[in-house]
């Protein structure tokens, strides 16, 4: 999606509870998923519940230049008939991923295995993200830059590779796209290509190449990391996926039930994968009444529903191993902190500056526009909250929806109203944030 000139700002305000029985959209992660590996596969995907959004909707894009068919049905299942392994078709434009540094990346990662050339283009927040981190890698397995912008990054063409060649590589970050990456690239590769992460990152990719046949093995790697290792040249076999609701869109409104007073909202089928779930951990420790029922794991995530009410909030110290499994959720965790009473310390954060913006500056921003107290210590922010907010500040998204939706989430309970200046990246992930925020009873105006 190119930025028009056009912003769509938003102000929200103090109302009253928020109630309700909502279902927010299919997990993004695993919807990229089941596009590249529905594209990868011989035979049908069936995706039921597939997030709708523009983030999803240039992958699928993607697999279509690819040479895979995608299609939606009338009754929102959509259809993917794959290539194979290593059958990508030479694509005849640049790849646009909008806003998606998923989808570029996934996507980076199975081109790399093909004997393709393609050329891979984002937006203005995509094309300043680092793709060395992914581009490296994929050269060890005979990938080749053969054009790119300053510094690595978008627009960028990668040639793949005719024989690419297994590798096992230690991937510096605990980064889930990294290792898809590998493994996907490493689907064309004769042998084992092994991943070791010095930090378990979420495992959709192996859940998900498992579920499609291929054979991949996970072990602990010390204290933290894992070591993942998948079996070359597989015969993939489409498979159907039934896409839970994504937990990183959940937290939004769940943190808007927690600090909107007697609030009480009910989340139905919301993925409750441990490497997803760092975010209701820590707001639990904070006092936070999440009740989680009718738990279930038949499609191959576990799910859960989850009943929220709102809740007297206190500081805590959030560790940085906990930092992989809450990666996108610090934003709204930090409204959640400035609610409550007392510091809340958040550690290790130094992924989030390369995300769809310098999240740990967009969310210091963002509080202190709005009178809250937060300081950056090297890779820590800390919050200092006073169990209500000032409000009445104007945030600046820079392209970025997290921050669109966190500050709207803390315009639902601050003393005067929050502005954002722009909500059109909401559409990237989240395209009903809005209605499904305001028939829970919040004020948008
Ligand atoms: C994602 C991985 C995370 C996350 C992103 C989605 C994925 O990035 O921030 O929103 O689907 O693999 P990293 O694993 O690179 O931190």
């Amino acid at each position: 999606m190119t930025h028009s000139s056009k912003l769509s700002p938003l102000e929200a305000s103090r109302g009253s509870p928020l109630t309700g029985r909502v279902r927010v959209p299919g997990d993004k992660s695993i919807s990229h998923r089941a596009l590249i590996l529905g594209a990868l596969a011989v035979g049908e995907t069936r995706i039921q519940g597939l997030l709708e959004s523009e983030d999803v909707l240039n992958t699928a894009k993607a697999m279509r230049a690819l040479g895979a068919q995608v299609l939606r049905d009338g009754d929102g299942t959509w259809s993917v008939q794959g290539v194979g392994v290593a059958g990508f078709a030479q694509p005849e434009a640049p790849l646009d991923f909008g806003n998606s540094g998923t989808g570029c990346r996934l996507v980076m990662g199975a081109v790399a295995g093909c004997p393709i050339t393609a050329t891979f283009d984002g937006d203005a927040s995509l094309r300043s993200r680092p793709m060395r981190r992914i581009v490296d890698p994929l050269a060890l397995m005979g990938a080749k830059v053969t054009a790119q912008s300053e510094g690595g990054r978008l627009p960028l063409t990668l040639q793949g590779a005719r024989d690419p060649l297994p590798i096992e590589y230690r991937s510096p970050v605990a980064s889930a796209q990294i290792k898809s990456a590998v493994l996907l690239a490493g689907l064309a590769a004769p042998g084992i290509t092994t991943v070791i992460e010095p930090a378990a990152s979420r495992d959709h990719t192996e859940l998900m190449l498992r579920h499609f046949g291929a054979e991949i093995v996970s072990v602990p790697d010390g204290a933290d990391g894992r070591k993942i290792s998948l079996t070359g040249q597989p015969e993939l076999h489409g498979a159907p996926v039934a896409v839970p609701a994504d937990p990183s869109s959940a937290a939004f409104p769940i943190v808007a039930a927690l600090i909107v007073p007697e609030s009480d909202v009910t989340f139905d089928d919301v993925m409750t994968n441990p490497l997803r779930t760092g975010l209701f951990t820590t707001l639990r420790e904070m006092g936070a009444s999440i009740e989680e029922t009718h738990a279930r794991g038949d499609t191959g995530e576990p799910m859960a529903q989850l009943r929220v009410r709102a809740s007297k909030l206190r500081g805590v110290e959030v560790p940085a191993a906990r930092a992989p499994s809450m990666i996108d959720e610090y934003l709204v965790l930090a409204v959640a902190a400035a609610f409550a009473e007392g510091t809340t310390t958040m550690r290790g954060l130094h992924e989030l500056r390369v995300k769809e913006s310098d999240r740990l500056e967009a969310t210091a921003a963002m509080l202190r526009v709005n009178g809250v107290k937060v300081g950056i210590e090297g890779d820590d922010m800390i919050v200092e909250g006073r169990g209500h907010v000032p409000g009445g500040g104007v945030v600046a998204t820079h392209m970025d929806h997290r921050i669109a939706m966190s500050a709207l989430v803390m315009g639902c309970a601050s003393d005067r109203p929050v502005r954002v200046d722009d909500t059109t990246f909401i559409a990237t992930s989240f395209p009903d944030f809005i209605p499904m925020m305001q028939r829970l009873g919040a004020v948008f105006a």
